[in-house]
């Protein structure tokens, strides 16, 4: 970037003299703050492109060079070397923890993965076919009826054991939404299983508790949940930390950044993924395919492609997609969707418009292949990717808890209506 540390904006008749502010890494920010008052204006950038909502020291992302670091360290290297877990309490720690550390934060996590008796009801009071974003967001907002009261704000332990509750908590409600729809009688986590392993058996196992672990399913969801834990300020993240603003208690900001999640343009994009391939149908329907995806009247898009702020290779699909291949083969799944989507990939990065808008794979084209390969149903794929951001959207809630820059998230508007006019009759 530039050496500038300041900007001057000149506005008709008056100029102003803004700061720039200097990041560790990424672009320089001009800060705006003093803007309209110093000369009426208002900015308009309509989706953030050119916002920074907030200082962060979490995430970092280059969407040009295909860059993504949790607290610093490279996803590839954590993706290679390290657990979910160790992630989760880097993310909201700051440091990565030893031996000691990370044995006391999973013996935590499991003793707070079971849920009142309430929430079974609550999840068994919704229709079998309701889809699982729907219950995921009513049960996440019902921990803030249950624990509530009791949670002061301003009591650092107690921000850090709410954040530790829900990313323990979320796993056990997954697994119970899949039950429901299933049929399956409600039952309880096995803490005396690890994070992902726990979460596997509650999920699938059988009424008289039989469930066998495979390590090789064990450890690709737990790099799936690595992959998808943090992506700095993303729309629910956002959503997060704009509920959180208000004061509001970080259950029911969680529960805010599920429905974000949800829509197909960000994390439902997973679900997407896969009803579009099994539309496509075979590698043959992959051209006309494409052609829909460029024309803008079909209303189609390639689901899995684009990127608000990657305009290269998303580096956790680049891992995903060497995963999908080693997980398939490992589970002994012919999915002859994979070859719909290798030829997809290859399809779209060969075409024009999709190069020349700079639109590669997401983190989300190829999960839905292993999620179903994991025999995840395709309406749980959102769920899943919620589970691994938890921990994301905790570690920015608190973050923004003793963030001494903090305000209420009230963004402004270009006002289009009717000019004042009087009521008539
Ligand atoms: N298929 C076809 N064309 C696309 C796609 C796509 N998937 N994505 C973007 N484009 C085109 C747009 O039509 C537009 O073309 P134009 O310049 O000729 O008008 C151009 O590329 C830029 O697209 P925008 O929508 O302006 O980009 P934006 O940054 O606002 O959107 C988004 C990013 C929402 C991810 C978009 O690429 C998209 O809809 N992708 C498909 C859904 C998806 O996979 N979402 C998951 C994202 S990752 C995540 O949230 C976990």
């Amino acid at each position: 970037m530039s050496d500038l540390d300041q900007v001057t904006l000149n506005a008709g008749e008056k100029s102003v003299v803004l700061p720039v502010i200097k990041p560790t890494l990424g672009n320089d920010c001009v800060d705006i703050s003093k803007l309209t008052k110093e000369t009426g204006y208002f900015t308009y950038d309509s989706g953030f492109t050119a916002t920074a909502s907030c200082k962060s020291a979490i995430t970092y992302i280059d969407g040009d060079k295909g860059v993504l670091l949790y607290r610093g360290y490279p996803i590839e290297q954590l993706s290679e070397k390290s657990s979910y877990v160790e992630v989760v309490y880097l993310l909201i720690n700051g440091e990565r923890p030893d031996a000691a550390q990370l044995k006391a934060f999973n013996e935590e996590l499991a003793a707070e993965a079971t849920v009142d008796a309430s929430v079974n009801t609550l999840i068994g009071s919704f229709a079998k076919d309701a889809h699982p974003m729907a219950i995921l967001t009513a049960a996440i907002a019902q921990l803030s009826g249950i624990y509530h009261a009791s949670l002061d704000l301003s009591d650092a332990e107690q921000r850090r054991k709410a954040a530790v509750r829900l990313i323990a908590k979320v796993p056990t409600l997954s697994a119970l939404i899949y039950r429901h729809g299933k049929g399956l009688p409600a039952n309880t986590p096995d803490t005396s299983l690890d994070y992902v392993s726990r979460f596997l058996k509650q999920t699938f196992e059988s009424a008289d508790g039989q469930y066998e672990l495979n390590q090789d399913v064990v450890k690709a969801l737990d790099l799936l949940f690595i992959l998808h834990a943090d992506h700095e300020q993303n729309a629910s993240t956002s959503t997060v930390r704009m509920v959180g603003s208000t004061g509001a208690n970080p259950y029911a900001s969680v529960a805010a950044g599920v429905t974000a999640l949800w829509g197909p343009a960000h994390g439902g994009a997973n679900e997407a993924v896969l009803k579009m391939l099994e539309e496509i149908g075979s590698a043959d329907n992959v051209e006309s395919a494409v052609v829909k995806a460029k024309d803008k009247t079909s209303g189609f898009r390639l689901m899995g492609f684009g990127h608000r702020v990657y305009k290269n290779f998303d580096p956790r699909a680049k891992v995903i997609g060497v995963m999908t291949g080693k997980v398939l083969e490992q589970l002994g799944v012919q999915d002859p969707l994979l070859d719909v989507a290798v030829k997809l990939e290859q399809a779209a990065l060969q075409d024009d418009y999709f190069v020349a808008r700079k639109l590669y794979p997401n983190v989300d084209f190829y999960s839905g292949i292993i999620y179903k390969a994991l025999q995840i149903p395709t309406e749980m794929f959102t769920v899943m990717f919620a589970l691994g951001r938890t921990s994301g959207w905790v570690a920015h809630w608190l973050e923004q808890q003793v963030d001494p820059e903090m305000k209420i998230g009230r963004p402004r508007q270009v006002y289009t209506g009717s000019d004042v006019r009087d009521y008539q009759g």
